[in-house]
């Protein structure tokens, strides 16, 4: 019957590892999004194949509101402008995220801007964030989780940090074994998400 066909929710994935099939944090991230395949549009994105330039501070988005670099950044804003999700996995370096992903997180000081102007569509986007790190030690991904919070709320996409799922340890023996046990978590994670992109979540 036409007019009864519901549009799909829009899911912008950006992938932070430069490991490819080995990644954990990428292996991760698709058990999460796996759930949410069948009722969501999946866009991904693997930052290590994106030509993206680092920002310069020169100011034009503040003056002009868009960036003087047209790049694979475009893509990104884009999918920004009209996503219902927004998950983002990453490998935990030197504490913090990999150089390319915060690039990719600079350049949206143009979307900062456009907030201010009020030339960015208010949606009620979630967030969700996914990390892997090799060792283990107290707070190791609070640098990480800091950005991301500043970068979501930057953008007002919700999020619910006690969902974030960081896991530690992972180059020890202990956390291959552990490793489907994880991704079986990320699935349940994944379906919960999936209720409230589809609003059956309470
Ligand atoms: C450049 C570099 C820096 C790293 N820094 C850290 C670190 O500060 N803390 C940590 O626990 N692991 C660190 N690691 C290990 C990775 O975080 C770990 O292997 C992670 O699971 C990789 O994720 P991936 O498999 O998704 O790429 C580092 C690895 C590399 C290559």
């Amino acid at each position: 019957m036409q007019g009864s066909r519901k549009i799909k929710p829009r899911v912008l994935a950006i992938f932070g590892s430069p490991r490819g099939k080995k990644s954990y944090s990428s292996a991760f991230h698709r058990a999460f999004l796996e759930p949410i395949r069948s009722a969501a549009v999946v866009h991904s994105f693997h930052v290590y194949t994106m030509k993206i330039a680092a920002c310069t501070a020169c100011g034009h988005c503040h003056t002009h509101g868009d960036c003087i670099f047209d790049d694979d950044m475009k893509r990104i804003y884009r999918e920004l402008r009209s996503a219902d999700m927004i998950s983002i996995s990453s490998p935990l370096y030197f504490s913090s995220l990999p150089g390319p992903l915060k690039i990719l997180i600079d350049r949206c000081q143009m979307i900062w801007e456009l907030r201010e102007r009020n030339e960015w569509p208010v949606k009620n986007a979630h967030g969700f964030f996914i990390s892997s790190g090799g060792a283990d030690y107290t707070n190791m991904f609070l640098p990480s989780v800091t950005i991301i919070r500043h970068f979501f709320n930057s953008l007002r996409i919700s999020y619910d940090e006690k969902n974030f799922l960081l896991f530690r340890g992972m180059e020890t023996t202990a956390a291959h074994s552990a490793a489907s046990e994880h991704m079986t978590r990320c699935g349940e994670i994944g379906q919960q998400y999936l209720s409230k992109l589809t609003g059956t979540a309470e």
